[in-house]
């Protein structure tokens, strides 16, 4: 244990600026706003002490004081080293919150800020809920300080690849608490990862290098939920797109949404722009940067910097590096010159500000479901990994129709019965894929 330290952000004074846009990104979630109304009067979360290490954005920021509203108490760290908003940051430490997080930090001071999340103010209780996205606050815990761990009533993961880590662990009989899956949700997944990186992904591309974007080659490596998004963000700006996948079905789908779908060795000599969004690791090799053009573009969006092979890079490339700005770095291999976004670390959070707010009350909303369920129901559930009931994805869909307007038809019990399920839903069996 470490002496307490009750925040630590880069610039406290940027805390009004966080506040104002804190309060322009409520406007935008209606569904955390919603959970607010509805849990906030029975404090339906009170005596948890959620331990949270998420990119540390003004939508975290809501998604933090939805928590405490609800009467949790809250330490936060970020899941990356470059996502924090050091504004948002800011002003939840301004608000009392126990924050570690700062944009540009380096691997140490990132362990540093997970750990002191782990206990609670100056009497040191320590966590008993955990909520995560990527895995490394639920790893820090379990491989590090596994005492913890019978004071723990659940964790709810957030993304594809720190989903991927608990079920393994589910697998191998090591999972020691029950998790939520809210990646999985269809109102995460099929919204933030898709919707998400179609707004974010462009713009964190233009914010770094200002290039011209009609026109230009991308090659978007895999065609899940955040390719499929990322190779429509890039389409939308008049880039032609061409997609590589290992699985059939995915690259069938990128095939009949008109996208080229190639190796990465044969696409690579045409590329302006490489993104990878596999969530696998050494998409990006040797072979492929040295094929690149000169100026191309390469970025990651997927949840580690491992999808491109920086290692390499680094060690034989590492003495030519020349930062262009901060999260913008050049190398030269044999005088073709490659440009680098966020040391290939996911783009949109390194080089812009994530996705916005709209789209991320939808997956809020699920965490906040998520968190609820496990602390007022822990001990209805197995040391397993869950996803939320379909009617609970259905109520985070319900929640953000207002907003924009959309009008739902209502079944008639007639109809209901024709089609075999109740008029309040939920609407689709299990088997569903939307
Ligand atoms: P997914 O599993 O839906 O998609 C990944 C795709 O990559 C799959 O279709 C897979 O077949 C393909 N793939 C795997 N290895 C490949 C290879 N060697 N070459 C070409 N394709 C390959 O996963 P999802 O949800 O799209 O997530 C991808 C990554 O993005 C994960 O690490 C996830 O955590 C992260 N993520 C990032 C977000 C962001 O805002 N930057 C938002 C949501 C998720």
């Amino acid at each position: 244990e470490t002496s307490y330290v009750k925040f630590k952000v880069k610039d406290f004074s940027l805390a009004q600026w966080g506040r104002k846009e804190i309060e322009l990104a409520e406007a935008e979630m209606p569904g955390l706003m919603a959970l607010r109304k509805e849990y906030g009067p029975v404090k339906i979360l009170k005596g948890a002490r959620i331990a949270g290490c998420l990119h540390m954005t003004i939508q975290t920021a809501v998604l933090i004081e939805t928590l405490i509203e609800l009467g949790a108490e809250v330490t936060w760290s970020s899941c990356n080293i470059f996502s924090t908003q050091d504004h948002a940051a800011a002003a939840i430490a301004a608000a009392g919150t126990s924050v570690y997080a700062w944009k540009g930090m380096n691997a140490e001071e990132f362990d540093w800020c997970i750990e002191q999340t782990l206990f609670f103010g100056e009497d040191r209780k320590p966590l008993n809920m955990i909520l995560d996205d990527g895995g490394d606050l639920t790893n820090m815990v379990l491989d590090k300080y596994p005492e913890l761990i019978a004071g723990i009533k659940g964790l709810s993961e957030e993304t594809t690849t720190g989903v991927h880590r608990l079920y393994e662990r589910m697998k191998a009989g090591t999972l020691p608490m029950p998790a939520i899956n809210v990646n999985d949700s269809v109102t995460k997944s099929k919204f933030d990862n898709k919707y998400g990186c179609r707004e974010s992904l462009v713009d964190a591309i233009r914010r770094a290098t200002d290039v011209m974007m009609a026109g230009k080659v991308a090659v978007v490596c895999g065609y899940g939920d955040v390719g499929k998004g990322s190779a429509d963000s890039l389409r939308n700006s008049g880039v032609r797109v061409i997609v590589t996948e290992i699985d059939p079905i995915c690259a069938l789908q990128a095939a009949m949404e008109g996208f080229e779908v190639k190796k990465l060795g044969t696409a690579i000599t045409e590329a302006d722009i490489v993104v990878t969004a596999t969530g696998n690791k050494n998409i990006v090799r040797e072979e492929h940067f040295r094929a690149l053009k000169d100026k191309a573009i390469v970025c990651n969006i997927g949840h580690f910097d491992n999808e491109i092979d920086m290692a390499w890079l680094n060690g034989a490339y590492g003495n030519t590096k020349i930062e262009i700005k901060p999260q913008v770095d050049k190398y030269t291999i044999n005088g073709k010159d490659v440009i680098v976004l966020a040391e290939g670390r996911l783009v949109n959070l390194g080089c812009a500000t994530g996705h916005p707010s709209f789209v991320m009350s939808n997956s809020f909303t699920n965490q906040t479901l998520a968190q609820i369920e496990l602390w007022t129901n822990s001990e209805q559930y197995e040391n397993q990994v869950y996803t939320l009931p379909k009617h609970l994805d259905e109520k985070v869909a319900r929640l953000h129709l207002a907003k924009i307007g959309v009008e739902l038809e209502v079944l008639d019990q007639d109809q209901a019965d024709y089609i075999g399920v109740t008029v309040d839903g939920p609407f689709k069996p299990e088997y569903y894929r939307y």
